[in-house]
């Protein structure tokens, strides 16, 4: 007896196709992404080992520029949130392929951020370069060791998410959050704008994500139910605000990538200035609400479209007994910190994409017109 294997089955690990594996691996991507980067005894994060800003050096800093491309630049728009919040610090976010044509004002105190999971897009290489060229220090989020990106940039960080196979990005969008996390912490305890029992509780509640991201994929059946059932819808609106909104436009881009299905992200609270003309009797609406800061001008967004008929269902945070109310269907995300919440909260939407682009019988690891990789401008 002997079990004939070809070598894709092999490598698919079970799994019938890459981006569920690599779904899948996301605990563990965490894992790896946050290994040998924190001083467990001193809650400290320590990237002194990998970068060499000085202190000076990162004190000296008065502004910081984030490009990147698709699901990168969505992991960056977090990374405004998270940099801005811990380090306050002004920090911008540009699609690679605009950035170099808007003359961007930069300094020798600018710092600038590409994050590329292959690190060989064309557009994050020439925004790079363009930013070397006006004196800005570089510092590189990358998943592959000796890409073009880490070897031109000045300081590299790297995210240890493996390979990733499927064109749709997943396990390298959240370790490129789990690098921005870490940075920013670090970031926020040379400059000293937060207090160490700030950085312990980050650290603490950042190390219960693996498990809590395990957890959430046992929402796998309830999202494959979802897809089946909205697959044949042409539209499908992501809703949310703040860090929600950003998780939102990453749900929306993975959802048209591979299902084909036309959707938008939209931040909740501008419905009101255009989107709701589209809100009809059955249209499927995401709703994320896991922001604490903004949860009930979030509910009344969600009652705006549910007035409208829509079916509507809602990402919210473990323990909340409202959102029940407002919805029709909830998935409960492990409660963790506000500021880490996209790092769990985008893995029901990963799952969303998977199934209803399985539901439509695309094919998921290679949808149309999209490469892994895109190396011209
Ligand atoms: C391509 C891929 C996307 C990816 C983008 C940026 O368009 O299909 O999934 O987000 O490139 O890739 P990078 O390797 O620079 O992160």
């Amino acid at each position: 007896f002997r079990v004939e294997w070809d070598i894709e089955t092999a490598e698919k690990d079970g799994f019938d196709h890459y981006m569920l594996k690599e779904i899948y691996e996301q605990p563990r991507a965490y894992r790896e992404t946050l290994q040998n980067r924190i001083d467990h005894e001193n809650n400290k994060v320590d990237l002194s080992k990998e970068i060499s800003l000085t202190p000076e050096e990162i004190r000296s800093l008065d502004k910081i520029h984030i490009v990147a491309c698709g699901t990168a630049y969505h992991a960056g728009l977090v990374g405004k949130y998270v940099i801005e919040n811990l380090v306050r610090v002004p920090v911008e976010v540009d699609v690679a392929s605009e950035y170099r044509y808007r003359n961007p004002i930069i300094t020798d105190k600018t710092l600038v951020m590409v994050i590329s999971q292959s690190g060989e897009t064309a557009d994050t290489l020439a925004a790079l370069r363009e930013a070397q060229k006006r004196d800005a220090k570089v510092l590189a989020i990358t998943n592959v060791n000796g890409s073009s990106v880490a070897r031109d940039a000045d300081e590299v960080l790297l995210t240890h998410a493996g390979p990733e196979i499927a064109v749709a990005s997943t396990k390298a969008y959240t370790s490129q959050l789990i690098a921005i996390y870490l940075l920013g912490l670090y970031l926020a305890q040379i400059r000293g704008t937060q207090e160490d029992t700030v950085i312990a509780n980050y650290l603490q509640a950042i190390k219960e994500l693996p498990a809590q991201a395990d957890k959430l994929l046992e929402f796998a059946p309830t999202m494959k139910q979802f897809a089946e059932r909205y697959a044949h819808y042409e539209d499908l609106f992501f809703i949310g605000r703040s860090l929600d909104y950003a998780v939102s436009l990453e749900g929306s881009l993975k959802l048209k990538e591979i299902s084909y299905v036309h959707s938008e992200a939209y931040p909740a609270g501008e419905l009101k200035h255009g989107t709701l003309a589209l809100i009809t009797d059955g249209v499927p609406v995401i709703a994320l609400a896991t922001q604490e800061d903004i949860y009930d001008k979030m509910v009344s967004n969600i009652k705006e479209v549910k007035a409208r008929d829509a079916y509507v269902l809602g990402i919210g945070l473990e323990g909340d007994q409202e959102l029940a109310k407002s919805v029709d269907e909830v998935i409960a995300i492990p409660k963790t910190l506000p500021l880490l919440t996209p790092a769990l909260s985008v893995i029901p939407l990963q799952l969303l994409a998977y199934y209803a682009a399985l539901a439509r019988g695309n094919d998921v690891d290679k949808p149309r017109n999209l490469a892994k990789s895109v190396t011209v401008e």
